[in-house]
């Protein structure tokens, strides 16, 4: 019997990829023969694990020929916009640093900084903390490749926040970015009827026929401590509700906090884009499946035990309660808007416009105007994703 079996469904994962996603299985599976191990964890392992995590290990691929494509990775407007902000920003006097949270293939510092070279606004320095070792490393490759050496000088990368601490050297005062950041953060799974507390059972994750399963567990301090806040800002239970699947991130606190922290009181403005919704949407009574999602080579799918690292998981972000926290830790809420709403209220609109107008290549007016469209239509990016902007100092 096989560890894991194949879904067919699915292209088949090459030998050297099916090699390393048994490693993660038998790391894994060693794991679990003390106790099931709780859903959070087996992402955080199957994303983040140092050598075989889809993100550390640096299987991830992004864009067309990846496995998924984000907003910087459709159309450089999307930069443009962000551009715009930064330009507000320097105009009301906030200090001329940028952070990226989780940069990816490094697509958007590319473009945000290609265009402030353009404009006149290049920041002092760009931040980029990410978590991955390779993905850094293949940061690193194209900002040397790709930049003039006057702009590849400006970007500085961390590993984590304590970097911007430092008195002297560390952060001050500016604009803070991050797509699709939270939605790769480990979360806990659990069933519950929604709204009700008690009914909370824990999903986890344990040996099963040959290949990874669920199973219930007794909720974990932390998930009945995030959970029991959501309840509290739930309507009443349904009468006669099923029970329901859902995932909620437990760390969201403190990992807001770090950040709260790690920027002390520099004048800041902070972007937060994903995709989600407010906490009704995301915890539907009629979500059964709560709204984990699987991707690879661009099938969405929402079986995670499928090719452990070598597939995306991901769930949806729920706005509303990341608002109520990160009030509730000291940043100031401006609200949450949809990414066209957003996008369609900077000058990209005028911008994109114009450079219409100038291009006389057929191709790249179709790209750009193809790229807008997908940044904006509510059939495509624009409604599903959102944006909440924080503010500091
Ligand atoms: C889905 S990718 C999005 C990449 C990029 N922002 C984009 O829009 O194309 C998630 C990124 O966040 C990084 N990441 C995940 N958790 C993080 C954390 N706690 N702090 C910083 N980066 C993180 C991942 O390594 C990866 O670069």
């Amino acid at each position: 019997m096989p560890v894991v079996e194949p879904d067919f469904s699915l292209p088949e994962p090459s030998p050297a990829d099916q090699a390393k996603s048994l490693q993660l299985v038998a790391h894994l599976r060693a794991l679990m023969e003390a106790a099931p191990l709780t859903f959070s964890d087996y992402m955080a392992d199957v994303l983040y694990h140092p050598t075989l995590g889809y993100y550390s290990s640096g299987q991830v691929t992004f864009g067309a020929g990846g496995d998924f494509v984000t907003a910087p990775e459709r159309s450089p407007l999307f930069a443009d916009g962000l551009v715009y902000e930064w330009q507000q920003a320097r105009a009301d006097g906030l200090g001329a640093q940028v952070l990226e949270l989780g940069a990816g293939s490094g697509q958007l510092l590319i473009d945000f900084l290609t265009e402030c070279d353009r404009r006149g606004c290049i920041p002092d320095r760009y931040w980029v903390l990410e978590i991955s070792p390779a993905l850094r490393t293949r940061q690193q490759a194209r900002v040397t490749a790709e930049l003039p050496p006057q702009l590849a000088a400006r970007v500085q990368w961390i590993s984590d926040s304590a970097g911007l601490s430092d008195p002297q050297q560390g952060w001050a005062g500016g604009m803070v970015i991050a797509n699709e950041v939270l939605d790769a953060m480990p979360v806990a799974r659990f069933r519950w009827v929604p709204g009700e507390v008690a009914s909370v059972r824990e999903l986890g994750v344990h040996p099963v026929n040959g290949r990874f399963g669920w199973c219930e567990l007794s909720p974990s301090e932390p998930l009945v401590a995030a959970v029991r806040d959501l309840a509290a800002h739930f309507g009443p239970v349904e009468p006669g509700a099923e029970s329901v699947a859902a995932e909620i991130n437990p760390n969201l606190t403190a990992w807001l906090s770090e950040l709260r922290h790690s920027l002390g009181n520099a004048e800041t403005r902070i972007y937060l884009f994903d995709y989600g919704g407010r906490s009704a949407d995301v915890y539907r009574a009629d979500r059964e499946e709560g709204t984990l999602r699987c991707h690879y080579r661009h099938r969405a799918h929402d079986d995670p035990f499928v090719y452990p690292g070598l597939q995306d998981l991901t769930t949806w972000v729920d706005f509303e309660r990341l608002s109520r926290l990160a009030r509730t830790i000291g940043f100031a809420v401006d609200g949450t808007r949809t990414q066209a709403a957003w996008l369609l209220g900077t000058d990209v609109p005028a911008r994109f416009a114009a450079k219409m107008q100038a291009i006389t290549d057929r191709a790249e007016a179709a790209r750009l105007s193809q790229g807008f469209k997908e940044l904006v239509l509510p059939t495509e990016m624009g409604e599903r994703f959102q944006v909440l902007r924080l503010r500091l100092g």
